[in-house]
């Protein structure tokens, strides 16, 4: 199985280059800054509260323990993208790892995304995790599209189980695969997909 590749560049539909790095405990200040500049629209159906210095506090710990690894994408030195693999390392659910996926709206739509989901889910890979799941609400119509695009299928619907900032119930749906149709299908997208050749 081949290593992700990280840092790396990753060039985009508009012809910008995001850089690709794993995430490290320097760029604590930058993480809080991309979250804290999500508007509440985008910051509504957020497992956690990603604004606060508790929340950072308890991300660098995770990142730290290695139940939690982090691919960030920035343009010009600013984080525009986050991807984060969350695992247990004990339990009857070590196999299984978690991906959450946030791309800053002014860079949505140019493959930034899709790059970060696809790193992440390689890095999964590496650290032997059979299956992955993505927790979503039916209105995340890119989210859907980006993750059925690595091979995801929806495998459960929870009725009401997501209560959003403002009190209001939402149905998850539980995106999941197991990883090695998730590779095949990278491999079969990869031969095709060149973000900075895409014509939208
Ligand atoms: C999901 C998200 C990360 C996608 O980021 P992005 O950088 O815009 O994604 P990409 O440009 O790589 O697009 C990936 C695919 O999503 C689809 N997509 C993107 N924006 C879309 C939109 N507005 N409507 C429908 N599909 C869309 C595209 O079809 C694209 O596939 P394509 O290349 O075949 O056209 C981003 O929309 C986001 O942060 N959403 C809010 C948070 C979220 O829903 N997270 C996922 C839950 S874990």
């Amino acid at each position: 199985m081949k290593n992700t590749e990280l840092p790396c560049i990753a060039r985009l539909r508009n012809g910008k280059s995001a850089t690709l790095a794993l995430a490290e405990a320097s760029d604590g200040a930058l993480l809080l800054e991309f979250y804290r500049s999500m508007s509440e629209e985008d910051r509504l159906v957020l497992k956690d509260d990603v604004t606060t210095a508790e929340w950072l506090d308890r991300f660098l710990a995770a990142l730290h323990r290695g139940e939690a690894l982090s691919v960030v994408g920035k343009l010009d030195g600013e984080i525009r993208g986050e991807a984060t693999l969350y695992r247990t390392l004990h339990g009857w659910a070590r196999h299984v790892g978690e991906i959450r996926l946030n791309v800053d709206r002014s860079a949505r739509g140019q493959g930034l995304g899709l790059e970060l989901a696809r790193h992440i889910v390689k890095l999964a890979i590496d650290r032997g995790i059979d299956k992955l799941v993505a927790h979503m609400v039916d209105s995340q119509i890119a989210a859907k599209r980006t993750f059925e695009k690595l091979g995801f299928h929806k495998e459960a619907e929870l009725p009401g189980h997501v209560k959003d900032i403002l009190g209001k119930k939402y149905d998850l749906l539980v995106y999941a695969n197991d990883v090695s149709y998730i590779w095949s299908a990278m491999e079969s997208m990869l031969g095709d997909f060149r973000p900075d050749r895409a014509t939208r």
